[in-house]
């Protein structure tokens, strides 16, 4: 091992070296690639954030450099001066951007030897996910992991710019708090101060970028960490960050076009692509009708169809059972989808099923001839009207659910997306960006016999909705707004209500009494005494922005350091149990699997 000593600064990243630096004496820093060993001539690519360079050894290199070169293996970190030279004629690498030129090395020196790594340092390997964790520093140092934390570096700093630019004040609000109500599990943290209390962690800032506005700030934007305990998917981190933002004096309107032209910017800037803007807006019961879905993908077709009327008065017991439970029967014209085999058909089933679906009932034309799992039951004349309305040509494959109407948006909203899928239709660099606007103020859920706010209790109501809040509030509509990016919300937001009449109001419907959110919210409550402008914002995944952008598929992708599907950390291998010193000053007894057992 040797020092890395005052004089051995870098002149340049080891991929941006050219034709134009010919001649120049150059120190490079990073880790060896690989080394190949032709006797007399050595070369190692040595390796940076940058790219690759080819140091070369031959019979002119200082025999000490060239003995320490012969040692060298994958992974050790090196310093290398010497003089960019061109490569000979059959050297040359059109494949790298440095791959003209080499460096004539006269002083090496060997700053860590290293470990044959457990996998290879190179782009798109396909190492399982548990291994790249675990050694997650590694899997960091393959190029294409540098380019997505570094492209998410920049999307970063671009997106304080336009924010800055626009008159946003950036604060930060703090992470030990009281519950936020975002409809995900709290993570807790003890307090060792007031033992048996705890923060939580925040799922978002929302109630203290509310409580800006009232402060007068007037415009606040944040990059803030959130945490949820929830679920996790590919598009789901427990923690994760979010472009936070709120205004003050505004409406639906001004928040859409400010956003709008936030993702412009980062078109303009990071894509180097237009993009057209108004992006199209439609509202969450037209989504759902059209799509199946509150977050549909917009680069395919394929739209549900009721076609409940045309089987009305059917014998046949699955569509009829399906209505008369105050159900539907729609469908959706899979466009290229009749080369499908049966076997891929019974996959789509199996799909269904998962949506909860009890089947999947289909028909398919090939070369005029139409064959059908359902036709039989029919008759011709419902069958006749089916084609009429699903508008079924040479090539297409109907897809038909009768169910609830959920279980039926559900099912279809999938399978449309898994038949595009299938069929090569989602282009990762095309972009269909959508605004769902109205969504409903309150979710009912079944299991609880209870309504539950669909985006956070602190969304304004539709003014022209307001009366029905108490004897009908499942039609209520919602001042709240998601943005869609090919099929992932990717953001949300919605105008607040700014009254302490409507926010008590809203706090009795969702089963939270005056007591109760005195208790929880008194702070939100007291401050709505002195004068509370009008206010609403939105807050972007940033994890999933970025993910989109990149044409990546799963957000861990572009976190440095995620956690696996089970919420655990393999590389530092947390969560762990705590030292029972500290649960004790904590004032916490845990009880830990095994001593349940
Ligand atoms: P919401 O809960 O819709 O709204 O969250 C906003 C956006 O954050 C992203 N997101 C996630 N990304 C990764 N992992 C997760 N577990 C995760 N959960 C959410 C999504 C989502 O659209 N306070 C409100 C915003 C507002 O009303 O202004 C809020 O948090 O991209
Ligand atoms: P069965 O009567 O179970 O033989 O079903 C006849 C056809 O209807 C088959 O193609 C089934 O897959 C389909 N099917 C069954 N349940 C449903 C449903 N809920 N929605 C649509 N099709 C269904």
């Amino acid at each position: 091992m040797e020092k890395f000593e005052k004089n051995d600064k870098r002149t340049h990243y080891c991929g941006t070296i050219t034709k134009e630096d010919l001649g120049k004496k150059v120190c490079v820093l990073g880790w060896a690639q690989k080394q190949r060993d032709l006797g007399s001539l050595i070369f190692i690519d040595l390796r940076d954030r940058s790219g690759i360079v080819q140091l070369a050894f031959d019979d002119n290199t200082e025999r000490e450099a060239f003995d320490k070169a012969f040692g060298v293996r994958s992974e050790f970190v090196l310093c290398a001066k010497g003089i960019v030279r061109a490569r000979g004629e059959g050297a040359i690498n059109k494949n790298i951007p440095t791959g003209e030129i080499e460096i004539a090395v006269s002083e090496l020196k060997i700053l860590t030897k290293a470990q044959t790594p457990p996998f290879e340092i190179v782009e798109n390997s396909d190492v399982k996910a548990d291994l790249r964790l675990k050694h997650r520093y590694l899997d960091l140092r393959r190029p294409d992991m540098q380019r997505n934390i570094i492209a998410r570096s920049k999307i970063t700093n671009l997106t304080r710019n336009y924010f800055n630019e626009n008159g946003f004040i950036d604060i930060e609000t703090p992470n030990l708090i009281r519950p936020t109500p975002e409809g995900a599990r709290d993570y807790l943290v003890p307090s060792r101060v007031h033992n048996g209390k705890f923060y939580a962690l925040p799922q978002s800032p929302q109630i203290y970028k509310q409580l800006l506005m009232y402060s007068g700030f007037d415009r606040y934007i944040q990059i803030a960490r959130c945490f949820r305990d929830e679920d996790l998917r590919a598009d789901r981190q427990p923690e994760f960050t979010q472009i936070d933002m709120e205004i003050s004096f505004t409406d639906e309107d001004e928040i859409i076009a400010i956003n709008e032209g936030f993702i412009k910017y980062i078109f303009d800037n990071f894509m180097g692509k237009e993009i057209k803007t108004p992006f199209e807006r439609i509202t969450w019961h037209e989504a759902m009708e059209r799509f199946g879905s509150d977050k549909p993908d917009m680069r395919f077709g394929f739209e549900l169809k009721n076609i409940s009327d045309a089987v009305k008065n059917t014998e046949f017991k699955v569509f009829a059972g399906a209505i008369a439970n105050g159900g539907s029967v729609r469908a959706i014209n899979v466009k290229g989808g009749a080369k499908f085999s049966r076997k891929e058909i019974d996959s789509l089933t199996e799909v269904a099923k998962q949506y909860k679906a009890k089947g999947l009932a289909w028909l398919k034309k090939v070369n005029g001839e139409v064959s059908s799992s359902y036709a039989k039951f029919l008759t011709e004349g419902e069958n006749a009207e089916i084609m009429r309305l699903m508008d079924v040509c040479d090539g297409d494959l109907v897809l038909v659910v009768a169910d609830k109407n959920k279980i039926v948006f559900d099912t279809l909203g999938a399978l449309r997306c898994e038949c595009a899928k299938r069929l090569g239709l989602l282009k990762a660099d095309e972009f269909k960006f959508l605004w769902v606007t109205e969504f409903p103020l309150f979710e009912y859920s079944e299991e609880d016999g209870r309504y539950y706010a669909m985006h956070h209790p602190f969304t304004a109501p539709m003014a022209e909705d307001y009366e029905f809040i108490d004897t009908d509030p499942g039609r209520v509509r919602a001042r709240a707004y998601d943005i869609v990016l090919n099929g992932t919300e990717l953001g949300g937001g919605s105008i607040r209500i700014h009254t302490t009449e409507m926010q008590e109001h809203m706090f009795s419907i969702l089963g939270i009494g005056k007591e109760d959110a005195q208790e929880k919210f008194g702070f939100l409550l007291d401050a709505f005494k002195y004068g509370v402008p009008p206010h609403g914002g939105l807050a972007f995944g940033l994890d999933r922005l970025v993910t989109l952008l990149l044409g990546l598929e799963d957000i861990r992708e572009v976190i440095a350091f995620p956690k696996m599907q089970n919420a655990s950390e393999l590389m530092s291998k947390c969560p762990s149990f705590a030292n029972p010193d500290d649960l004790k000053e904590l004032g916490i007894a845990v009880i830990t699997p095994d001593e349940e057992k």
